[in-house]
């Protein structure tokens, strides 16, 4: 097995050789590492079927199940289906998730810190996935904001982004809200927390689930939050390069990514190809964050 630095992009390692079947816990923790000191980390000629894909999520740590079973496998609950291609006329999965900024459970008490997408049907022009790098857009930010940040705390939640279920039709929208926050009330996670195996502090914040950023004594902090989307990059809708980085991939191609570190985005497509992409995700060996109970 041989890990490489990425040749294009500002981050992002390559894994050749490696096979999930076979692999040693020396391979996994290497790949761990990787995941941590190079953000993404793409596995390529993988050729797994979908009971191997959870088996390498649980080779990684303890495989988290989506709340929502309308994304589930039909076989395989712990994989996260987006699909825009039906099958046998049903239609699997969800299509269009994610575009919008997002880490992945963000609006959970505890997420997670690792997520692998699998993709399955790969589109040919327009593949691939934003990334920004939020340890750096933290270092990044002018000192008065790193100032105003200090001490603070961020509220998520999925309200915003919320996919309509088919049993949702007829219903009153009202009720369905209600729903979302009885299901996922507000999480409540520090705006910067430090990454439990780099040190580097992340700021924790994303356009499409942070809703609201509050002082220790939960007094609302009304536009700092606006200005944070602003000064990471979140609100340009241009992805300029030196901010955002954009991973392609291809057939074959298994992506592991810090999802502390990291915020993301699909690709935003006017002429959308057929795509389809499995996901699972994984709790590794460390707490989300230092002061986090779980
Ligand atoms: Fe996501």
């Amino acid at each position: 097995m041989e890990i490489t630095p990425q040749e294009t992009g500002k981050f992002g390692a390559i894994v050749t050789g490696f096979d999930a079947a076979t692999a040693t816990a020396e391979e996994l923790q290497r790949i761990k590492d990787a995941v941590y000191a190079d953000r993404i980390v793409l596995l390529k000629d993988q050729a797994l079927d979908t009971g191997g894909f959870v088996g390498l999520g649980r080779a990684l740590g303890e495989v988290e199940t989506y709340y929502e079973p309308m994304y589930h496998h039909p076989e395989h609950a712990e994989v996260f289906v987006s699909s825009n291609v039906p099958q046998d006329g049903q239609q699997v999965g969800v299509p269009k998730t994610g575009k919008f900024w997002h880490a992945d459970y963000m609006f959970m008490p505890r997420p997670f810190g690792l997520t692998l997408i699998y993709p399955q049907q790969v589109p040919e022009k327009n593949r691939g996935t934003y990334f920004i790098d939020m340890s750096e857009a933290y270092e990044r930010l002018p000192e008065h904001l790193k100032l105003a940040v200090k001490d603070t705390y961020c509220l998520h939640s999925p309200r915003k982004y919320f996919k309509i279920r088919p049993s949702d039709v007829y219903r009153p929208i009202g009720e369905i809200y209600e729903e979302i926050e009885l299901k996922t009330p507000p999480a409540k996670h520090p705006t910067v927390f430090e990454h439990p195996v780099t040190g580097r502090p992340v700021l924790y914040a994303s356009a499409g689930l942070t809703y609201a950023i509050e002082d220790a004594d939960g007094n609302d902090l009304g536009d700092l939050l606006e200005q944070l989307f602003e000064a990471t990059g979140q609100t340009d809708m241009t992805f300029p390069e030196d901010v955002v980085h954009l991973q392609t991939f291809e057939r074959g191609d298994l992506l592991v990514w810090d999802n502390r570190a990291l915020i993301h985005r699909a690709l935003h497509t006017t002429t959308p190809e057929p795509a389809v992409s499995f996901r699972v995700t994984v709790h590794d060996d460390h707490p989300f964050y230092a002061q986090a109970d779980a």
